[in-house]
């Protein structure tokens, strides 16, 4: 990147591919008839969520209080906790903020929904809830089918809660070692949550919400009919691992890194000045094996960002390329995931055709609880 920086390490994000990614899903949901819900803990930024909600979102998803309160505080007063609020600190909050904005909150068992009830009654509350299922993540979730029948019972028992419908999360397409395999947990995630649903409607419950999505997977399972509602976070920017993925080509990701190379000492090996504390130590959180190193190194095919410290990034010429980076020189690259390097910065810093435009705070950074 020709771009003249302050200084680095730097987070930067290109706005004319931010926007492109935006519209692109935005089209992608009304051309498929489902709402956009984007879930906003890879940007944490107020900026960008506004640019999601004129793009057509309907809301924005969130998985700690703290990015809703952030969130709320912006004026976006729609929001879908995709995360079970356990604790009375948390309970205390979300009844606070739910007299802001309409906030729907993600519920898998039945003690997580006492508790949720009883704060809600506490405070003359109804709070509207979608029960999480388990399409094969298996991290949070009830699984398909009958369980989630049986678990919507007992929530329709507790008269606090305003049953809405169904959510998954696809994650596990992150472990996938090919777009088709992605594409098959795609389909499946949609189809499962629209099987389950319809169990439930004969059963004679009403469901609205058929909430589904991962950046991987929504393109597939947005399109299943009676899915309601995509969440996908990630392509905002896109990254390493949705490109090794085949979600995404590289001339998409609008996040990158710019570091120095403040040292060459040895043939093969240059080291940068940003190391995990930056780019983050993020291989892929659900088994990803499609990635190389931490990063790719724009313009300087052959190397590799192999290994990271604190501060340090440790670049190495595995093909024994031509090209040699100097010292001083500042190199562009493009972090394997993009949400936790954003969550490590407290601004971005934003350009449009190679011209420094804008700084963003990330105001939701950190906000883990
Ligand atoms: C519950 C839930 N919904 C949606 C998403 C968005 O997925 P992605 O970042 O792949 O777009 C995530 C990501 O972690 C999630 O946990």
């Amino acid at each position: 990147m020709n771009l003249k920086v302050p200084d680095t390490p730097v987070v930067v994000v290109d706005l004319d591919k931010l926007e492109t990614n935006i519209r692109e899903m935005a089209e992608f949901a009304r051309e498929a008839g489902v709402s956009l819900r984007p879930h906003i803990k890879s940007h944490k930024t107020v900026e960008i969520a506004r640019k999601q909600m004129a793009a057509g979102a309907v809301g924005v998803t969130v998985a700690k209080l703290g990015e809703a309160e952030v969130m709320v505080e912006a004026g976006i007063t729609d929001i879908l906790i995709a995360y079970q609020v356990v604790g009375e600190a948390k309970l205390r909050r979300l009844m606070d903020l739910m007299g802001r904005a309409t906030i729907t909150v993600a519920v898998d068992t039945l003690p997580g929904a006492r508790m949720l009830a009883e704060a809600a009654r506490g405070r003359g509350r109804h709070v509207p809830v979608v029960v999480e299922v388990n399409s094969g993540l298996d991290r949070c979730g009830v699984l398909p089918g009958e369980e989630t029948l049986r678990l919507v019972r007992q929530l329709l028992e507790l008269p606090e809660l305003i049953f809405k419908g169904l959510m998954t999360h696809a994650g596990q397409a992150y472990g996938a070692s090919s777009p088709r395999q992605v594409a098959e947990i795609g389909r499946h995630e949609g189809e499962v949550m629209v099987a389950t649903a319809g169990l439930l409607r004969k059963s004679g419950i009403p469901v609205e919400t058929v909430s589904v999505g991962s950046t991987p997977t929504v393109k597939f399972s947005g399109r299943i009919k009676g899915v309601t509602e995509i969440r996908p976070g990630n392509y905002v920017f896109y990254d390493a691992i949705q490109h090794g993925l085949g979600v995404a080509p590289l001339e998409r990701c609008a996040l990158s890194v710019l570091a120095t190379v403040i040292s060459r000492p040895a043939p093969g090996r240059a080291v940068i000045d940003a190391g995990s504390k930056t780019f983050a130590l993020d291989k892929g959180a659900h088994g990803t094996a499609v990635v190389q190193g931490f990063g790719v190194v724009k313009g300087l095919p052959g190397w590799q960002l192999t290994r990271l410290s604190e501060e340090h990034g440790i670049l190495e010429d595995a093909a024994k390329m031509e090209r040699e980076p100097e010292v001083g020189e500042v190199l562009d690259i493009i972090p394997n995931h993009a949400c936790p390097v954003v969550n490590l910065t407290d601004r971005v810093l934003v350009v449009r055709s190679g011209k420094a435009v804008d700084e963003w705070r990330v105001a939701a950074r950190g906000r883990v609880r």
